[in-house]
């Protein structure tokens, strides 16, 4: 008797403890655009009743606040942004070794991503960069489509074209490594010497410049070509082009910040993310990458890589807090301050 009630009292307290294991919260920092950001939490919260608060930051200002919060975390769980900011997380121990079982099911660029990082953060989706135009606005002032990086130097391109700024936007980063392996970097400076030139406005945010651009704001947009269709589906008139010289794409990613006070429910988050269920919904809130999970059904507006002109973008490279920051600097002192 004596013997059954000592068996029995542990499994007794098991649904207590766990309960109070798990945590009904977390704090989320979302980088993808906020129809997709609301999306989640609003289906997470609803399907595995966990709370989730948070917050939308580009991928520059997100790894700024997980450094800022270095000596004492709130963020959780980091979802979405370019991944080059993630693996710089991971190089600074700010993110959490974490090996999901899910890996395995994953695109090898996922997978990659992943391993190169110490298994810190994961590939969630990815997305290749060129150019958005509005179709409207280019007959109407008789210009051509830019068609090669090169193209948008043109004198007759002068102030029609916008980017984001490489210190808040991974976007606009992506691009600057891009050009970097494409041409060298010295040479790759002086082509952004050149294009500053034809700047109208450099934005906060990377989706800023083709949303502008599909409102008529701009012309031209250096953009991941993934952000035009959810654009022209809304109406707009706006439609993308890769250089065919070559171009770089994104590995947007995820990871778990170290010492996540709600570790539970962030990873119950993390494992979610990876599914095809969730992420389906990329394309259910009109957002085209092209997702990680290989079971994922992909909508035929996400980018056709095979038609793309890829190059081998050295992730871990460009991924570097000592590259990233060095590049960004370079492009403040010798490009931002020049005169447009
Ligand atoms: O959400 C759209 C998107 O293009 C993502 O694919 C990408 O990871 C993110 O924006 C980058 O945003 P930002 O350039 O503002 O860091």
């Amino acid at each position: 008797m004596k013997k059954t009630l000592w068996l029995a009292a542990p499994f007794l307290l098991l649904p207590a403890l766990s309960a109070q294991a798990q945590s009904s919260e977390f704090n989320l920092i979302c980088s993808a655009q906020a129809a997709w950001c609301n999306m989640l939490a609003v289906t997470f919260e609803k399907s595995q009743g966990v709370k989730v608060n948070m917050t939308l930051k580009g991928s520059g200002e997100a790894i700024a606040q997980i450094m800022a919060e270095r000596a004492n975390p709130k963020t959780d769980l980091w979802f979405g942004g370019t991944g080059d900011p993630h693996l710089q997380a991971a190089e600074q121990g700010l993110s959490m070794e974490y090996k999901s079982p899910t890996l395995p099911k994953l695109h090898d660029w996922a997978q990659k991503q992943a391993q190169q990082s110490g298994y810190k953060t994961v590939g969630i989706y990815s997305g290749p960069l060129g150019f958005g135009y509005n179709t409207e606005l280019l007959a109407k002032k008789k210009l051509a489509v830019p068609k090669t990086w090169a193209d948008l130097l043109k004198p007759e391109y002068k102030g029609e074209i916008q980017s984001a700024n490489p210190a808040s936007s991974g976007t606009a980063y992506t691009m600057i490594a891009t050009l970097v392996q494409l041409m060298g970097e010295d040479q790759a400076f002086e082509y952004l010497k050149k294009l500053h030139g034809n700047i109208g406005a450099y934005t906060r945010s990377g989706t800023g410049p083709i949303k502008a651009v599909a409102r008529g704001e701009a012309t031209i947009s250096i953009s991941f070509v993934h952000d035009g269709p959810g654009e022209k589906a809304q109406g707009f008139p706006l439609e993308t082009i890769t250089p065919s010289d070559g171009t770089g794409a994104e590995i947007g990613s995820m990871s778990i910040i170290k010492g996540a006070r709600n570790l539970d429910a962030a990873k119950k988050f993390y494992e979610w993310a990876l599914t095809p269920s969730a992420q389906a919904l990329g394309a259910a809130t009109l957002q085209f990458q092209l997702p990680s999970n290989k079971e994922t059904k992909v909508d035929p507006r996400v980018p056709d890589f095979r038609k793309i002109k890829l190059i081998n973008y050295d992730y871990a490279k460009y991924g570097q807090t000592a590259e990233r920051r060095r590049l960004i600097q370079r492009w403040e002192k010798d490009v931002n301050s020049l005169p447009r």
